[in-house]
């Protein structure tokens, strides 16, 4: 790990992070995750949210014009969004017999399920990847619903409601559903940032359809989490059943109507408790106290999702050293990573990892997106 701060200045790693997104949407419009790791190569729903989601912020008065301008950035996602739309109303009979089978009370196949990653044309992936993961098409929605209020694209095109509204009744269908996380682990549970997603993305629906009802089903998801999802303690916790906090669980605070804000008192319980338990030392996040994944390192993105948490909370010295960490670990071409080596949790796990898949994904477009993302939200406070 090259660390980079001296020669990256914030302006150019701002440009370089633009840059790298831009360089690795593919022609149909997903995004690779990242373009060195061959397990990478595929276009998530949740990691191009956040992409598409920066770029449309970026577009709004940005300080450092990208030579695409905002035209491009727009573009680009506009491009993904209609990915997502292509790819979700390809899979429509699929996604119907889902939505059948739990009307009847029947178990659901996970092969008519949405798949959390398909290459540019719109094919799944290899198949012994753990693939039932509700929080991408839910983050979808959410960032979609900013795209066109920000481009202020209405009406929207048929193909896109079409996909919205399969979207929403197959969220509305299997949201009870245990389901893999946003970090891909733990399939037989049911996390409650998932279900943060899905309420954000339903209420998103809703802002996008007016004609879509969906208070009462998510009135359900927000009963079940305030019954359900807490730890003995009382903070949100990682899943049902466990008395443990995961990172992941700023995503109940997702801006744009999501489950809490980020003031609510129960989610600067949580945050208390993510930042006592999974700071790492020099200001990045792991993910959860049990992570084994590539030694369970800091992850840049979460320190970035944390910075970007404090500056909507008016803490904007805070969310600045955050970011100063972030920038400290460009590599030599500014690349931002998706975890570093600093403070694993697990460190004989490492090697492992790398024998697998090689070293750590980097640039992880998702981190490029989330430093977007914070340099947006600094602008603003
Ligand atoms: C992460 C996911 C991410 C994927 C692609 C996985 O290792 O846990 O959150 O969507 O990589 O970036």
């Amino acid at each position: 790990m090259v660390i980079n701060a001296d020669r990256f200045s914030r302006d150019s790693l701002h440009h370089h992070s633009l840059q790298v997104i831009l360089d690795h949407q593919q022609p149909q419009g997903g995004y690779l995750a990242c373009p060195h790791m061959p397990d990478y190569h595929f276009s998530w729903f949740r990691d191009g949210a956040f992409i598409a989601y920066a770029l449309t912020l970026e577009g709004v008065g940005s300080a450092i014009p990208h030579r695409a301008g905002i035209a491009g950035q727009w573009d680009s996602a506009l491009k993904f969004h209609q990915w997502c739309a292509n790819v979700i109303r390809a899979r429509g009979d699929a996604l119907e017999r889902t939505i059948a089978r739990v009307e009847r009370g029947e178990p659901v196949e996970v092969g008519d399920t949405l798949n959390a990653r398909y290459s540019d044309d719109g094919m799944a992936g290899p198949s012994d990847w753990p693939e039932f993961q509700l929080d991408g098409p839910a983050l979808w929605l959410w960032s979609l619903a900013k795209y066109v209020e920000v481009c202020r694209m209405l009406p929207l095109p048929v193909d896109w409601e079409a996909a919205i509204e399969l979207t929403v009744r197959y969220l509305s269908a299997v949201w009870r559903m245990p389901c893999y996380d946003c970090w891909e682990e733990r399939g037989s549970d049911v996390h409650i940032s998932t279900l943060a997603a899905i309420y954000a993305g339903l209420n998103a629906a809703e802002r996008l359809l007016p004609r879509l009802k969906l208070e009462s089903v998510r009135a359900e998801i927000r009963q079940f989490i305030f019954t359900q999802g807490l730890t003995p303690s009382g903070e949100l916790a990682k899943s049902v059943g466990k008395d443990m906090v995961d990172a992941n669980l700023l995503m109940a605070a997702l801006p744009e109507h999501g489950l809490l804000t980020p003031d609510d008192p129960l989610m600067q319980r949580t945050l208390a408790r993510i930042e006592a338990d999974l700071l790492a030392e020099g200001h990045g996040v792991h993910r959860h106290l049990d992570d084994t994944y590539y030694g369970g390192g800091a992850w840049v993105l979460l320190g970035l999702w944390l910075a970007w948490h404090k500056a909507r909370c008016g803490d904007a010295d805070r969310a600045r050293e955050l970011v100063a960490w972030a920038e400290a670990h460009a590599d030599a071409q500014g690349n931002l990573p998706e975890q570093v080596k600093d403070a694993m949790l697990a460190p004989s796990y490492y090697d492992g990892w790398v024998a697998l898949r090689g070293e750590i994904a980097q640039p992880l477009l998702w981190t490029h997106a989330k430093y977007l993302i914070v340099q947006y939200a600094l602008r603003q406070a």
